[in-house]
């Protein structure tokens, strides 16, 4: 499976991630750690270069070995608001969408629009089915961009919680045109 390196979704560009981001991305994350430690167990005080870094290679070898495919979101003014990427761990014929936004960017519909043009996208890759996101059962900003991405809750499940804000219930959501 090849995902597109570029995705254009109106007011923001979808771009594979790349080294050269890795100052720009820590900044990023750093800014947004109130928002993002809550759900996000890599998300912690501290956070800097050397784990954007180890992301960005991370997310490099992960493309070459077809296994996620994850970008880097910029404006069209070339600012960067945040993160969003397709994953094959749940399984064949699904890949899964996980994301962050950059605080300042936050609420104004960003995410939902990159949610919407990544689904289309991955739904048209060969052997795709379904696309899901999980989050917890307090991630209600998270809830809500997939709600309003058009995804539908399926399933509900118990498990260990790993990032504070998090309770024992993790919730898929899928789509599947
Ligand atoms: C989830 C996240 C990516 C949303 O990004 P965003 O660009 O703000 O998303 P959007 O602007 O497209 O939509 C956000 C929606 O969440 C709603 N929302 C935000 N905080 C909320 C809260 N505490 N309770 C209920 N709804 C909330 C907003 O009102 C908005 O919905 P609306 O347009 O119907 O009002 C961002 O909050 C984030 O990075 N969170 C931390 C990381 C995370 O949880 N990632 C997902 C893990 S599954």
């Amino acid at each position: 499976m090849e995902a597109p390196e570029m995705i254009n979704a109106g007011e923001l560009v979808l771009k594979r991630w790349e080294p050269e981001w890795a100052a720009e991305a820590a900044a990023a994350v750093q800014e947004s750690l109130p928002e993002l430690k809550p759900f996000l167990p890599w998300a912690k005080d501290g956070y800097g270069l050397a784990e954007s870094l180890s992301f960005i290679q991370m997310s490099v070898d992960n493309w070459a070995a077809g296994t996620e495919f994850n970008y880097a979101i910029f404006t069209t003014v070339g600012d960067l608001v945040g993160s969003i990427g397709l994953m094959t761990r749940m399984g064949p014929g699904t890949l899964e969408i996980g994301y962050w936004m950059r605080t300042p960017w936050a609420g104004r519909g960003y995410m939902t629009a990159a949610v919407s043009v990544l689904t289309r996208v991955a739904l048209t890759l060969p052997g795709v089915e379904r696309v899901a996101i999980r989050y917890d059962a307090a991630n209600k900003a998270s809830a809500a961009v997939a709600a309003k991405a058009g995804f539908v809750e399926v399933d509900h499940v118990e498990r260990i919680p790993e990032a504070p804000g998090e309770t024992p219930v993790l919730v898929t959501a899928e789509r599947r045109s």
